[in-house]
């Protein structure tokens, strides 16, 4: 008897042979309409034959939940969706950098460069002082001399390709000329828009009926994350180069000769980019830029500065997230004068009770300002900030708006002062100060609908699990109907969808396709890098930088859980482990245990772990013979700092330990060495001398 035919069988007869075989077909079939329609905007089906393919895998899929394949349709996005551009992970991180608010941090900046680099008080150290312009970085990667990526910043590891979008930008040349451009060459710089055409932009937003953008910034940003290439195009962008990722040849000599040549190949360079032969010099640049600020067409928050010496810049090398080698020397932050007119109370995901003051809407720097944060209960008081208070407010760069100060003379007679609950406004829980805290926190934990609602939102955000089609509203949403109560459930969702009796398609402000495409993305998230599932819960004290250095450290999920519950000893080993980690503190170990130690939390992480694919930790520069080991350098470095041998070997993936141990790799004795050289002989561990040590990572 020859088998039948089950693509046309209905998905309840099926046997589970056939259905094993239905869902291969649909996997190979689904995928190849995706290619068509995506890849090649060529589709062959109609939209409707395409849904009932999926809508057929998604049944078979329900009945059959042993069957599902790792390459299934409802798994893999096999398209991008809608929104999403897909991911470019830079061949060098995207940094940002450190700030000076002040002549002196400016001062101090060129001291710690000294310091690392060892160099005499009188050795001349040579800046490029340069405009910060208010834009969004984007790398563009030139191979052979044409453009064949761009990519946005992203979180400084991973952006967008957005190459569609940045091939419509007149001042970005798609060719590079010239005699001496490189074989491979990531040119990095600020994409902006100038003053003139924000103000064109915004008027034709509002005559469309469409809400203005903020500032210049935000509309450059929202003109080039663009789905439709064509908008981009219309919205005019500009583009200054002034920095670089990866260039080979690998450049020498001084980053304004770089620059010079990026001028040379076509490159927009800003042309008021100077060299300075000291901070002093770069002080005057700094005033000089002031005052032109306000006349130039475009807009800036400030200077960066950046030793000119390409070969000190390779040797001052990166903290985590900035080069030490250039600062940004902002601008004062702008102020402005409103009044409050009402105080409210937020509750975070951490049940923190942080005051916000509304405000008469006011324009500072550029942008209408309507909130700002008045901090904890005791700037509140120390501040004596009232309800109709005529108050003074700044806003400095992306930060949130301040209050900075009332204008007592102004006060209305009846204004009363503020009195700060003692509950939670959201879920009526207590509200206590721990010691030593300013804050107030709702104890209502994840019983309190803010919290739980702001954690949820917190964990699917955009450097977190990043989900697309998943905000803050349809968050709520789906926690107050009792779908998402917990982050496990967001990838149940789908799965229990079929059962509700009001699928989610058939729900207020959703349709099939929108459904979809949030199934699509959720999944498309089932494996995530161990950093952002670290950062995606929401530890107190744990941002994206320390989650990074947790995840470095640990490498792997199953030992950092087993390490938190080991830490929970004080005392012990692996709490001296956790709180060692240069760049971890005693705050944030503290932070992490706690958390670790609270049930609930671990049932959040084991259920999240049954589920998804936490990524092991991938070493950067894996490729270096020092990679994973655990080195302790003592006695006299007589090559460089300590600061930099330290920093050296930690951008080689190697960790730097303060003492010697069985866990101890490698020690590095300079002239002097005592107790922890005897130490490494009784141990048997490695010894090198500082010059072996060199040898050994030299060319890595
Ligand atoms: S250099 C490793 N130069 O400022 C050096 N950045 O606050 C990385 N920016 O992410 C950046 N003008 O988006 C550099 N002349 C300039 C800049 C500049 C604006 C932006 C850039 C960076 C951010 C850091």
């Amino acid at each position: 008897m020859s088998p039948r035919d089950a693509t046309s069988l209905a998905v309840e007869r099926l046997s589970v042979l056939e259905a094993e075989g239905e869902l291969a077909r649909l996997a190979t079939e689904i995928a190849e309409h995706d290619r068509r329609y995506h890849g090649e905007d060529a589709p062959t089906i109609s939209d409707a034959a395409y849904d009932a393919l999926r809508q057929r895998n998604a049944d078979i899929e329900r009945r059959f939940p042993q069957l599902i394949r790792p390459d299934s349709p409802s798994h893999a996005v096999g398209f991008a969706p809608a929104g999403a551009f897909e991911p470019v992970t830079h061949s060098r991180p995207m940094l940002s950098l450190e700030n000076a608010f002040s002549d002196g941090d400016a001062g101090e900046f060129e001291q710690s460069i000294r310091r690392f680099l060892a160099l005499p008080d009188d050795a001349p150290v040579a800046f490029v002082a340069e405009p910060k312009i208010d834009g969004l970085a984007v790398t563009l990667r030139y191979e052979r001399g044409r453009l064949i990526q761009a990519a946005t910043r992203g979180d400084g590891l991973v952006g967008e390709d957005v190459t569609r979008n940045v091939e419509t930008i007149a001042d970005i040349p798609r060719r590079l000329a010239g005699p001496d451009v490189p074989e491979t060459v990531d040119v990095r710089g600020e994409i902006y828009m100038s003053r003139a055409a924000f103000l064109a932009l915004n008027e034709a937003q509002a005559a469309a009926g469409q809400k203005p953008f903020a500032n210049p910034r935000n509309a450059a940003a929202g003109s080039l994350r663009q789905l439709d290439p064509g908008i981009t195009r219309s919205r005019p962008l500009s583009f200054w180069a002034y920095a670089w990722g990866d260039v080979v040849p690998a450049p020498t000599g001084l980053h304004a000769d770089m620059l010079t040549r990026f001028a040379a190949w076509g490159l927009p360079v800003n042309p008021l980019i100077r060299v300075c032969s000291g901070i002093a010099e770069t002080l005057v640049f700094y005033r000089d830029l002031g005052a032109e600020r306000a006349s130039l067409p475009y807009e800036i928050d400030g200077a960066v500065y950046k030793v000119n010496r390409l070969d000190w810049q390779q040797r001052l090398g990166l903290r985590s997230r900035a080069p030490r080698w250039a600062i940004a020397h902002k601008f004062p932050a702008e102020q402005a004068q409103t009044t409050v007119e009402r105080i409210d109370i937020q509750v975070g995901r951490t049940g923190s009770l942080t005051p916000v003051a509304r405000l008469a809407p006011v324009g500072v720097g550029g942008v209408i300002v309507t909130n700002a944060t008045l901090h904890n209960e005791f700037e509140i008081a120390r501040k004596d900030v009232r309800v109709g208070d005529t108050v003074i407010v700044q806003r400095a760069g992306d930060v949130i708006p301040q209050v900075v100060s009332v204008v007592l003379e102004r006060r209305p007679a009846d204004a009363v002062a503020f009195v700060f609950p003692d509950h939670c406004p959201v879920c009526g829980a207590h509200a206590a100060q721990e010691e030593g805290e300013a804050v107030r926190r709702c104890s209502g934990g994840l019983t309190c609908a803010a919290q739980a609602v702001e954690r949820l939102r917190h964990f699917v955000s955009r450097d977190a699990f990043d989900i697309e089609g998943l905000g803050e509203k349809q968050v709520r949403a789906f926690w107050e109907a009792g779908l998402v109560r917990g982050p496990a459930d967001i990838f149940t969702l789908e799965a229990r969808d079929g059962d509700l009796d009001t699928p989610l398609a058939r729900r207020e402000g959703w349709g099939e396709t929108s459904a979809r495409n949030l199934f699509a993305a959720i999944a498309s998230k089932r494996t995530i890098a161990m950093e952002r599932f670290l950062f995606a819960l929401g530890i107190r004290h744990v941002g994206q930088n320390n989650a990074r250095l947790l995840a470095r450290h640990y490498g792997a999920l199953a030992p950092f859980r087993a390490a938190m519950a080991a830490a929970e000893e004080r005392g012990g080993e692996a709490y001296g482990d956790l709180d060692n980690i240069s760049g971890i503190g005693p705050v944030v170990a503290e932070a992490v245990v706690d958390f670790f130690a609270e049930p609930h939390n671990r049932t959040v992480v084991a259920d999240l772990a049954a589920i998804l694919s936490v990524e092991d930790f991938v070493q950067p520069l894996s490729t270096s013979p020092v990679t994973g080991k655990t080195v302790v350098f003592t006695g006299t470095l007589e090559r460089m700092t300590r600061d930099e041998a330290k920093a050296r070997a930690e951008a080689l993936g190697a960790k730097v330990a303060g003492s010697v141990s069985k866990k101890t790799d490698i020690v590095i004795a300079g002239p002097g060495a005592g107790s922890k050289l005897a130490k490494a002989a009784e141990l048997g561990v490695q010894t090198l001398t500082e010059d072996e040590w060199l040898a050994l990572i030299e060319g890595a």
